[in-house]
């Protein structure tokens, strides 16, 4: 079930921007945390020195009061309202410890900071002075500095939640955007729906990659699909014939219409044969279909597997009156030894069949360019009218005269094709009636040893009259 989107990103998007603003928020608390446990030391350390300091400065004030009339006539009031004017309390005591003056909140204020330091006359003890604070005093501007810290760090959440949101949107929109598309398009492809497609491919890296290779697996299966249900087709249309002859050929029999003579039967035997000898070049045609999916691709001199080819059928080009002559240039290619020698030989024996005793066959390979690598063959035979031409790689066509020429069922050039085409090459062919045919196959050229160019690309095949 597709998910909702918010702001045009979906489930998994939301969740990275979840993951974005937790992290830094995470982060801007831990540095809160950490700067807390600093300033509210050395806050509580300031706070503490400055009410030590106003002690000693109350102390110097009552030593003053003190001097030359004693406690008995001292005026403490002046020390009492500058201690009161901080928000604190005092209580003066005499050497013996009896208490000469106590401002009037001095016992509300029990259990709140409280110092006491001596008072000293010419640098003799004359008493000590206690000062208490009430939280109303240095703890004021300590409220208000946590305040602001309080409001600070609330600032500071909103702003790096809001960065965090609006950069996990973006990113976000870059990671599953394209996500979300193929996504989209593998349901739409579960659910039947094969003509999906991921356009335009979006994303970066392996984004890019993932999406390509999706639509590359697409293609691939769906011109599979339509291979196979394509020669389901075929091979039923094929098959109809010579099934229908012989059928009817052995009921003219039965009904005694016909004599099973040595003629009738040995032209349904013609049919029986012509149905195995289809039915062999099924398995051809599948194994070489098959064996398009497991290309074993590895460097090879292309010249190596022609030689190969030719010398394998030289005899058959003997005993056919025809020279077959070969051109033969060092040339490496990615490519499966036993298929490509296969193509070979299916374009040598077409050349074999269609060309009239006394002809001639060229066999060529070659670097061609800088970029490719260039295999020929060129018969001087009957040629291919050019209405045919564009349909010789089609399964099972046969041209109007070749059965009287030659045995066969029309999937040579069809292997050939799809070989061709899985090695990432290119097939021609040019013909002239009467004159000969021209079939060209190019072929990335690789450098042994260098591992680019492994992977061969896909090219149409395109014929020319
Ligand atoms: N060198 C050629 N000269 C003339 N015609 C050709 C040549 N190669 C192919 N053709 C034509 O193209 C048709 C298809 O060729 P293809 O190789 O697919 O089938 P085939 O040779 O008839 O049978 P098969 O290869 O299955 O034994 C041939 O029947 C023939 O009409
Ligand atoms: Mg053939």
């Amino acid at each position: 079930m597709p998910s909702r989107r918010i702001l045009g990103i979906g489930e998994l998007g939301m969740r990275l921007a979840a993951t974005f603003v937790g992290v830094a928020l995470a982060a801007v608390l831990a540095m809160v945390i950490a700067a807390n446990t600093i300033i509210t030391t050395d806050v509580g350390d300031l706070v503490k020195d400055q009410q030590g300091d106003l002690t000693t400065a109350a102390a110097i004030a009552a030593g003053a009061a003190y001097e030359h009339v004693g406690w008995q006539r001292a005026d403490l009031s002046p020390v009492s309202d500058f201690i009161s004017g901080e928000g604190a309390a005092t209580r003066v005591c005499g050497a013996s410890g009896r208490v000469i003056f106590t401002s009037p909140a001095f016992g509300a204020y029990r259990g709140q900071p409280q110092f006491t330091s001596p008072i000293s006359v010419h640098g003799r003890p004359v008493g000590r002075i206690t000062v208490r604070f009430s939280s109303g005093s240095f703890g004021n501007s300590i409220n208000l500095f946590e305040m602001q810290r309080v409001r600070a760090i609330l600032i500071a959440l909103v702003i790096a939640a809001a960065i965090a949101l609006g950069a996990s949107i973006v990113m976000a929109r870059v990671i599953t955007g394209p996500l979300d598309a193929t996504l989209a398009v593998i349901r739409a492809r579960a659910s039947g729906y094969r003509r999906a497609r991921i356009r335009p491919v979006r994303g970066v890296g392996v984004l890019r990659e993932l999406q390509e290779g999706l639509n590359a697996a697409a293609d691939r299966l769906d011109r599979l699909e339509r291979l196979r249900s394509d020669l389901v087709a075929d091979v039923a249309h094929e098959l109809r014939t010579p099934i229908a002859i012989v059928q009817a050929g052995h009921e003219a029999m039965l009904d005694g219409l016909t004599e099973p003579t040595a003629e009738n039967l040995s032209s349904l035997r013609d049919e029986v044969l012509r149905l195995s000898r289809m039915v062999e070049d099924l398995q051809r045609l599948s194994a070489a279909e098959s064996a398009v999916l497991q290309l074993k691709l590895v460097p090879e001199d292309l010249a190596v597997i022609a030689d190969d080819a030719a010398s394998r059928m030289a005899d058959r080009f003997d005993v056919a009156g025809l020279r077959l002559e070969r051109r033969l240039t060092q040339a490496h290619v990615m490519c499966d030894r036993d298929r490509m020698r296969e193509v070979i030989t299916n374009l040598l024996t077409n050349a074999l069949k269609f060309t009239p005793a006394e002809g001639s066959v060229l066999l060529e390979v070659g670097p061609c360019g800088q970029h490719e690598v260039r295999l020929r063959v060129t018969d001087t035979g009957v040629g291919i009218p050019p209405e045919e031409l564009p349909r010789v790689a089609e399964r099972f066509f046969r041209g109007e005269g070749s059965a009287a020429m030659a045995t066969g069922s029309g999937i040579g050039l069809t292997i050939v094709t799809e070989l061709v085409q899985a090695h990432g090459g290119e097939l021609t062919i040019t013909s002239e009636q009467h004159k000969g045919t021209k079939v060209t196959i190019t072929l990335p050229l690789t450098h042994p040893g260098h591992p680019d160019d492994r992977r061969p690309h896909s090219r149409t095949v395109i014929m020319h009259a």
